[in-house]
């Protein structure tokens, strides 16, 4: 069809309601509430500190998720099909070709120039303007986080988190004999400050460690006033913020967030991020912008793993120099936000009456909530029988909260078993 029938289309269509367009973006489907479950309620932890104990859970989750057959709601993973995995492959083999020595050879810290060059530059997207010396590569974020809160925290002190959160990261904090203060998030616009300015007051709290932009597993998303106010907030009080960033890449509408250590002027976020959520998970480059902490994170990375892989943070940095990135996010945001849509509705159709439901703004990732006193710890298990993965609530509270939540990933394209495994674990939650 011709240009002119194309725009013809589109005007029919977002004057039917059906489609909207996006500012420098692009048309998109818009979303249909009503087809939509309702969202969860905001969160109410107990406002006390908590040891962590999720290790043995989280083992089990993951051990299911290794299963190649299993239906991947339960791995906060891209699709590869999503990934331009022939481009890399590409830029590794030319590294490892013309430049032999180098590829054997430790990237010491505080890594590839080359690849904190791209990563300042990019900062500028961010809402920030960072320099390439204010990084330090990593293994990832997990390592970015877990050097982040070595910079900060001594065993027995107490981290405030939002609530859920990450079972990575609760993981990391018990390893490291840390506590867990939940503090009640919304999800829409993540943690609440009147809670946290309060806990603040309350408590002495070593550092607070949040996912500001579409965290994980609410997919919430703080306005920049709040984001603002936090960091007053912590500056009045001298208290670091670990800031972990993997998801801020992928807003499902026309603009990136900004990231809270934009507005700190006195060195205490620590900034993380990486690669894996938008590129490759397997290729473990990820990045902490650690502010005031930089000399300690840098020495705590050499104590820890002495270097990062030098390779593959190279050819992520050639895709991020040739603009061939943001080609990419721009689509890979666009088939998230769809998939998003996608099993919502789907959940709408098969889940249980009164079942509840997220609505990220950007991400993969789901919460759902069902209805009365449903069990997903004996979800997960009945689903791990019949090869649907999941996450169940409990791995996601120090306090063994959300017993009757679940968190789905939305990163792999629907299918026909896919769809089905929906419509099947919307009947294991019926069951009682
Ligand atoms: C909020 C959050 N932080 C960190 C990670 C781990 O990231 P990486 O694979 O880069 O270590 C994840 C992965 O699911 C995550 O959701």
């Amino acid at each position: 069809v011709s240009v002119s029938t194309v725009l013809q289309a589109y005007l029919q269509l977002e004057g039917e309601g059906l489609v909207e367009t996006r500012p420098q973006s692009g048309h998109y489907v818009r979303s249909r509430e009503r087809e939509l479950p309702l969202e969860p309620l905001p969160t109410r932890p107990a406002p006390a500190p908590r040891p962590v104990t999720v290790s043995a859970l989280v083992r089990e989750v993951y051990a299911a998720a290794r299963d190649p057959k299993v239906v991947p709601f339960g791995s906060s993973q891209l699709d590869p099909s999503l990934v331009p995995t022939a481009r890399l492959g590409r830029a590794v083999s030319r590294l490892v070709r013309e430049q032999p020595a180098l590829t054997v050879q430790y990237d010491l810290p505080p890594g590839s120039p080359v690849l904190r060059q791209a990563l300042a530059r990019r900062s500028v997207t961010w809402g920030h303007a960072l320099s390439p010396d204010d990084f330090v590569l990593t293994a990832g974020a997990s390592e970015a986080v877990h050097l982040a809160l070595l910079a900060v925290a001594r065993p027995g002190d107490t981290v405030a988190i939002e609530s859920p959160a990450y079972y990575g990261t609760l993981q990391c904090m018990e390893a490291l004999g840390l506590k867990a203060l939940e503090i009640p998030s919304h999800p829409r616009d993540g943690v609440q400050l009147d809670a946290l300015e309060a806990a603040l007051g309350r408590t002495k709290i070593a550092a607070v460690l949040l996912v500001p932009n579409f965290s994980n597993p609410l997919g919430s998303l703080m306005p920049d006033e709040a984001k603002e106010k936090l960091v007053g907030l912590l500056a009045r009080h001298e208290v670091p913020l670990i800031e972990d960033d993997v998801y801020g890449d992928l807003h499902h509408g026309a603009h990136r967030p900004r990231v809270v250590q934009s507005f700190d002027r006195k060195g205490l976020v620590l900034l993380c991020g990486s690669f894996s959520k938008t590129l490759a998970a397997g290729y473990r480059v990820g990045w902490v912008a650690p502010g005031r902490y930089l000399e300690r994170v840098e020495l705590l990375k050499f104590a820890q793993s002495v270097a990062t892989p030098t390779v593959l943070p190279l050819a992520i940095a050639e895709l991020l120099r040739t603009g061939g990135y943001d080609r990419h996010l721009r689509s890979l945001r666009r088939h998230l936000a769809a998939q998003v849509l996608q099993v919502g509705s789907a959940i709408k159709r098969h889940f249980p009456e009164g079942t509840r439901v997220s609505r990220p703004q950007g991400g993969c990732l789901l919460w759902v909530e069902l209805p009365g006193k449903a069990d997903a710890l004996q979800l997960f298990a009945r689903a791990r029988r019949e090869r649907i993965g999941l996450v169940p609530g409990p791995l996601f509270s120090a306090q063994g909260r959300y017993a009757n939540c679940l968190r789905l990933s939305c990163g792999f394209k629907l299918d026909a078993r896919s769809e089905a495994a929906l419509a099947r674990l919307g009947q294991l939650a019926a069951m009682r």
